[in-house]
């Protein structure tokens, strides 16, 4: 959701800040803008759409200071307009915010009985006409931002600026991510390491409850319950080129094409010896069930994901997008074990149902891309996918680490459960073990798949089918489409064709259908054929025997390299990838910030 930035330095912050923005666009991006303070005073620029924006009208009305806040918008209350825009302000207080302070009603009520009018529509700016309604009342900025805490409400992380103190930056984390840098004689706040790269490695991580005052000489810590708090700084390992487009068009593209070489990493890190390479406390021996939980894009590997551990591991595993989980208070056994999926690591609905599980299971298990992440921090194991930085809102590279590491801990569960022979884990590693090269030549489809995305592009409404773990992929792959290229897009089990969505069927409704020649091949077929007598448009994407005997009829073929089924999910990301990529380029949309999205979601 929002980003945000803090910076006391020792030169002029606005360049900074808006650098390090640049660094959390993915965060949100619909408004953003700056506060410094300079020569005691407090002043502000905002500007609706992307940083850009920010950006341009820093050329024309810069702002000059060596202590600043920034801010990178994901609108949650009020529209994205520049009222709206963070920071606010209100008389010697300016805050920038990410989350949502939920009692801003009963708050906005109190601070305009004191007299102060709200000029916003936002949650964020009570917090400002909160703080400074305690310093009317001759608090200092420090003691007034202890007050504003405690009558706070719901998720926040919180950094705050002073009129008159060049030397002070306030910063609160209650729900949402939010790091400290240490700097020469400069001190750093921002929504996550990567954003403070470029300027320091040295990162201590606020917890839960945490605020902090923070000078150019460091910062002070304080716990929920206001006492000094210890909190270890840590030396963070980011490679700052690696956010760079490499030459690429788009990020997304650039995430698409990484593939093969991060799913090669992930294997070589978690595969030994012939046999999964997993921590030793990844141990299934006595675990009954295992329940899944993520959202989005996780979610759908997270389904994938069950058919191995049921298929190959015999395990009964439930699959739960967060957002539901808790509210639903499913009943968990000391003997089950809770896996929790998620790129960022960050996800709110994520790590709220993590902290509904822990102490209910036996393990609180995460499948992370960032493992400085609040999601891995409060695991009892935490298991890196090594996709590298994903900077694309739309997930690619993310999406097929954890199915790759998910694999590899089904194989583990059947390991440990008496279920897999030598020659079948051999055989189920030798089929991982071919996907990066079959990936490679699948990318090079990427021509003929763009042919067909200009066809797609006209479409209003596509269904993706699929049978098996190829369901899953079909839900996946009209995620994505509709993600970036704005078409309504819905997937669907083939065999549920017949039960509504055949409704849909005319000459206009494209059906793309993701079917490697497998055991359920036929099936699929059949209900290809179901849409064909309907003058559906059916795009097949099979391989060479699947094509041959399926493809007469269709609209179009596109033909994959033959895989292992088990784990064609994997090798079938890349088509569903690359159509969404393509339509949208077709469609000319922003594929890598697509509309209201954001990339990492710390609201429920
Ligand atoms: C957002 C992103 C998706 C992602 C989902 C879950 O909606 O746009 O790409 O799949 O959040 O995020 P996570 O970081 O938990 O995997």
């Amino acid at each position: 959701m929002c980003g945000i930035v803090g910076v006391l330095g020792n030169h002029e912050v606005a360049p900074l800040i808006v650098e390090a923005l640049k660094r959390l666009e993915y965060r949100g991006y619909d408004s953003a803008g700056i506060a410094t303070v300079n020569r005691g005073r407090l002043d502000r620029r905002r500007a609706v759409g992307k940083l850009v924006n920010l950006s341009d009208l820093l050329v024309h009305e810069p702002l000059a200071g060596k202590s600043g806040i920034g801010h990178t918008r994901w609108a949650t209350h009020g529209a994205a307009t520049t009222v709206n825009a963070h920071p606010h302000r209100s008389g010697p207080v300016a805050v920038v915010h990410n989350g949502i302070i939920e009692n801003f009603r009963e708050l906005r009520e109190e601070v305009t009985a004191a007299g102060l009018t709200p000029e916003s529509q936002t949650d964020t700016e009570t917090v400002a006409l909160v703080l400074r309604m305690f310093m009317d009342r001759g608090l200092s900025p420090v003691d007034a931002a202890r007050e504003t805490l405690t009558r706070l409400h719901g998720a926040f992380a919180l950094c705050f600026l002073f009129d008159g103190e060049e030397d002070l930056m306030i910063a609160a984390r209650k729900g949402s991510p939010l790091a400290i840098g240490h700097g020469e004689g400069e001190m750093f706040v921002g929504s996550d390491a990567i954003a403070l790269a470029p300027m320091t490695d040295r990162i201590t991580y606020l917890e839960e409850g945490d605020w902090a005052v923070i000078t150019r000489a460091g910062a002070q810590i304080y716990d929920a319950a206001g006492r000094l708090a210890n909190r270890a700084e840590t030396r963070i390992q980011i490679d700052a080129t690696r956010i760079e487009k490499g030459g690429y068009k788009h990020f997304m593209a650039k995430e698409i094409a990484e593939q093969p070489v991060v799913i090669a990493d992930a294997l070589k890190h978690y595969v030994q010896d012939g046999a999964p390479n997993l921590p030793a406390e990844v141990d299934f021996t006595g675990v009954d069930r295992l329940t899944l939980v993520a959202c989005g894009t996780a979610s759908y590997a997270c389904l994938v994901a069950k058919y191995w551990f049921e298929q190959i591991a015999g395990l009964p595993c439930e699959v739960d997008i967060a957002s539901e989980f808790r509210y639903r208070e499913p009943p968990l056994s000391d003997r089950s074990w809770a896996l929790f999926v998620s790129q960022s690591g960050e996800t709110a609905d994520t790590l709220a149902a993590l902290r509904y599980a822990s102490g209910k299971v036996a393990k609180v298990v995460s499948v992370v891309n960032v493992p400085t992440s609040s999601i891995a921090r409060e695991s009892d194991l935490a298991l890196p996918i090594l996709a590298g930085v994903e900077v694309g809102v739309a997930s690619t590279k993310a999406f097929t680490c954890q199915l790759t590491v998910l694999a590899l801990l089904a194989l583990k569960a059947a390991l440990d459960r008496g279920r897999l022979a030598p020659a079948d884990l051999a055989a189920h590693l030798g089929a991982l073990a071919a996907l990066p090269g079959l990936m490679n030549h699948t990318l090079g489809l990427s021509g003929d798949i763009a042919a067909l995305a200009s066809d797609l592009a006209k479409a209003q409404d596509i269904l993706f089918l699929g049978r098996g773990s190829m369901y899953p992929l079909a839900l996946e792959g009209a995620l994505k489409l509709k993600e970036i290229s704005y078409i309504h897009a819905e997937g669907y089990a083939s065999g549920e064709l017949k039960h509504g969505p055949i409704a849909l069927i005319d000459a206009q409704v494209p059906v793309i259908v993701l079917a490697p020649r497998d055991a359920l091949f036929e099936k699929t077929v059949s209900n290809m054929q179901e849409v064909m007598a309907r003058h559906g448009k059916v795009l097949l994407i099979s391989d060479a025997q699947g094509v041959a005997e399926a493809g007469k009829g269709c609209w179009k073929t596109l033909t994959l390299p033959a895989c292992d089924s088990a784990f064609a999910p994997i090798l079938y990301s890349v088509p569903a990838q690359l159509l969404a990529y393509h339509t949208a380029i077709a469609k000319g949309t922003d594929v890598d910030q697509p509309r209201n999205l954001a990339k990492s979601v710390t609201v429920e």
